[in-house]
């Protein structure tokens, strides 16, 4: 169906840590517009091919291509100045900084728009995209914790990225903090944001995602639309032989 080149792609990717193989060979892309759903087991690989992909991590073996260009071996802060914008399982706000200092880290230092008077507007329509308009001047420590994971996608958003990479940003959300996370995050791609993400709650994978990619074991197990990956043996042997151990 798509022909043209992947925004990202991921080739033969192996990451170790001692005698751990987190990340064994793995290939994936993602196109331009969709929501790729990275799940797995714990311990499977995701949170460090997010690591791998942003900078944070060299891979001894294989390439990541963003936009055609080989990024494999830039800094995570050079990632992303090209477009590359991430979450962190645990927010990680800047806790003394207000909202708006949080914010401005990131159309600093991102790809955007640096200090100029638009890099204001854009935070206040962000925020207000968040529904964080009301905290811009409160400090980040004083957010309980659906305002933090909000706060921790505005972050990554004031970066001005094409692609977004979220790891776990609805974990510990009620169910109807977790339809409201649904909700944002769907806008999100409406406005034309590539987004992969790390979710372990099925419901939302289904939801929001064009394909899924499955890892165990720091291997890609499976790949495919989201029915057909729920249906996959090898995927329901990989989650129900860890919940029975
Ligand atoms: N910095 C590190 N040093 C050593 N081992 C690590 C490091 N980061 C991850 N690992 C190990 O690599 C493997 C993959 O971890 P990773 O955090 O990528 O898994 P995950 O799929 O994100 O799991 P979860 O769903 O629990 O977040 C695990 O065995 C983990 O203990
Ligand atoms: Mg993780």
């Amino acid at each position: 169906m798509m022909t043209t080149q992947p925004l990202l792609k991921i080739t033969g990717v192996t990451k170790t840590f001692g005698g751990l193989v987190a990340l064994d060979k793995v290939d994936m892309h993602v196109h331009q517009g969709e929501i790729v759903g990275l799940i797995g087991p714990n311990g499977a690989g995701k949170t460090t091919l997010f690591n791998v992909i942003a900078g944070s991590f060299l891979p001894e073996q294989g390439e990541i291509c963003f936009q055609g260009q080989n990024v494999t071996h830039l800094k995570a802060h050079n990632v992303c100045k090209l477009g590359i914008a991430r979450t962190f399982q645990v927010p990680k706000p800047f806790k003394n900084l207000t909202l708006l200092e949080n914010m401005m880290v990131g159309t600093c230092f991102g790809a955007g728009l640096g200090k100029s008077k638009d890099s204001l507007n854009k935070i206040g329509e962000i925020l207000r995209f968040a529904g964080l308009e009301d905290k811009i001047s409160s400090k980040a420590d004083t957010l309980n914790l659906v305002e933090r994971k909000k706060l921790e996608v505005s972050k990554a958003l004031s970066t001005s990225p094409r692609l977004v990479l979220f790891d776990e940003v609805m974990a510990g959300l009620n169910p109807s903090e977790t339809v409201e996370m649904i909700t944002f995050i769907g806008k999100l791609r409406d406005r034309g944001l590539t987004i992969l993400l790390i979710e372990h709650l099925m419901k939302v994978i289904m939801t929001l995602s064009d394909r899924v990619v499955v890892l165990d074991y720091g291997r890609k197990i499976c790949e495919g639309n989201p029915q057909e990956v729920a249906n996959n043996a090898q995927v329901i042997e990989a989650y129900l032989g860890k919940s029975n151990a």
